[in-house]
């Protein structure tokens, strides 16, 4: 079985002037809130203003705050989002050139430390690290945007993570709506990280509803 099964919306796809407002009406009603770091040279997208660390810290939440650099050198950014509440913070294995110390980095500040791989790395270069990271972050799209297509292809990494680690918290990240959300429950994901599929909805609360029933299932 996997671990509990659990709800992040991305706020990358929230026009900026309603991130706030949005947090407060769904503080509380899921699990973490996955917010997307992007210097635009990791990724071709920029959000450190959107996102910068003072405006981080502002959403004073219950729910747990995720931060997902997407950023070259992301230990230029461990601290200041540390203080800005993060529980979670997750650089990217192709950012770095010693993975294991930046697990170390993150975890020192007494918080959880993820790593994530795009569609084109395989899930085999986290093996020397494994046991120790806290959160593996599958992109099933290529990172950058929201509203992309989910690539099913990616579900074969989960299932062979999953298998390594049981109890470990496993990510997906692009193109997750409560069909693919199943099918990647299916394969061993236990964090659905969500944009598009909730704030764009005709209905984001009825689509929530629909995320937090898969947690029953
Ligand atoms: C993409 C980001 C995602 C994004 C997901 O690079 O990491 O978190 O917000 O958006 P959707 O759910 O719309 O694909
Ligand atoms: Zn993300």
């Amino acid at each position: 079985m996997n671990p509990k099964t659990q709800i992040s919306p991305s706020l990358l796809s929230l026009p900026e002037d309603q991130v706030k407002e949005w947090v407060k009406k769904i503080d509380g009603k899921v699990d973490s809130f996955h917010i997307d770091v992007m210097d635009n040279q990791f990724v071709p997208n920029f959000t450190l203003e959107r996102f910068a660390p003072p405006f981080v810290a502002q959403l004073k939440t219950k729910s747990q705050k995720h931060v997902h650099l997407m950023t070259e050198i992301p230990s230029k950014y461990y601290n200041t989002y540390f203080e800005a509440g993060a529980s979670v913070i997750i650089f990217h294995e192709e950012a770095v050139k010693n993975p294991t110390l930046e697990v170390r980095a993150i975890q020192k500040f007494g918080i959880r430390a993820g790593v994530s791989i795009k569609p084109n790395t395989p899930a085999s270069v986290l093996d020397d690290y494994l046991e120790q990271v806290d959160f593996v972050l599958v992109m099933t799209v290529e990172p950058g945007f929201g509203g992309q297509s989910f690539m099913s292809e990616q579900l074969d990494k989960v299932k062979e993570l999953r298998a390594k680690r049981p109890g470990l918290d496993i990510g997906v990240d692009g193109g997750i709506n409560p069909e693919t959300a199943k099918l990647c429950l299916k394969a061993g994901a236990n964090i659905l990280i969500a944009g598009n599929a909730i704030f764009n909805a005709h209905d984001p609360m009825a689509a929530l509803e629909k995320f937090n029933r898969l947690k029953k299932e």
